[in-house]
């Protein structure tokens, strides 16, 4: 877990007690099987919050979300109007998307709105690979920058900002391994040498309520989450042999 040093002192001697900051919004909350925005939607009104659940369309999962007690807008991040819309009324915001072209527009769209409408608290989603960021040391996936340049231009922005940075989701690992382990008994991903250690998306939502729950202990920080045990794609593969009773390379 690290500290960010800038802005923490300022906006912390200006957010004194943030007790009852009406809607909590979460955007992309229509999510994907397993999505962290749905759980986080979830354990919030479990807690007995008023949660502003933000969809891109009206659909079955917008359906399924009102009935469990969000209120639900529908709207497009990348269109300043419709993000004015949906965080006005909110103390405290969630913000993630699928990482496309236009997420630091949709990033920079966001903290300008957010400023304007007096945001208490902004959860902000970002990737575990910022951690090995610099301006010396960027990536050659575009993706991976646009998270670093949106964490980049949050700080820029003077907002109180708690940062996740988790690894890639358990979940989306294995929706991208079953295929090959079920018909080749092989994990077939772009991994090379390289490690991972995929951690649970519903532990990330965990994490992500907790700060929305009870913002201001968590402000300025940047949680950094892992699975277990980082591994090559060999170790990973001896889990699979393991909890299959058969041989994955
Ligand atoms: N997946 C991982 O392994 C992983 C790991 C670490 C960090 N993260 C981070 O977690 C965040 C979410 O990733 P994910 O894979 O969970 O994404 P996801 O489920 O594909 O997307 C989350 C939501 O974003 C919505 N969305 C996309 N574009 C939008 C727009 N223009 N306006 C409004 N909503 C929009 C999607 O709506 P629709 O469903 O309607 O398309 C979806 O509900 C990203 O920042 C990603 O980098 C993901």
């Amino acid at each position: 877990m690290k500290r960010s040093t800038r802005a923490v002192t300022s906006w912390r001697a200006q957010v004194k007690c943030l007790v009852d900051d009406g809607l909590i919004l979460v955007t992309g909350a229509a999510g994907q099987l397993g999505s962290v925005e749905r759980t986080v939607t979830g354990l919030l009104l479990d807690r007995g919050f008023r949660v502003r659940a933000m969809v891109r369309r009206e659909d079955e999962r917008a359906v399924s979300l009102r009935a469990a007690g969000a209120q639900v807008v529908v709207g497009d991040l990348l269109e300043p109007g419709d993000v004015y819309r949906v965080v006005r009324g909110c103390g405290r915001v969630y913000f993630g998307m699928s990482v496309s072209a236009g997420y630091l527009e949709a990033t920079v769209t966001m903290a300008a709105v957010a400023r304007e409408a007096g945001v208490n608290a902004l959860v902000n989603m970002s990737q575990m690979t910022v951690s090995e960021m610099s301006i010396q040391n960027t990536t050659p996936s575009h993706h991976q920058r646009q998270h670093w340049l949106s964490e980049q231009a949050l700080a820029w922005s003077g907002l109180p900002v708690v940062t996740i940075r988790p690894t890639m989701f358990l979940e989306s690992f294995l929706q991208l391994a079953a295929p090959s382990v079920r018909n080749r008994d092989r994990i077939e991903l772009p991994f090379g040498r390289g490690k991972t250690s995929p951690v649970s998306a519903a532990d990330v939502a965990q994490v992500v309520a907790a700060a929305l729950a009870d913002p201001v202990p968590h402000l300025g920080r940047i949680y950094e989450l892992t699975g277990p045990q980082s591994q090559d794609l060999d170790g990973i593969a001896r889990e699979f042999s393991d909890a299959l009773n058969r041989e994955v390379t």
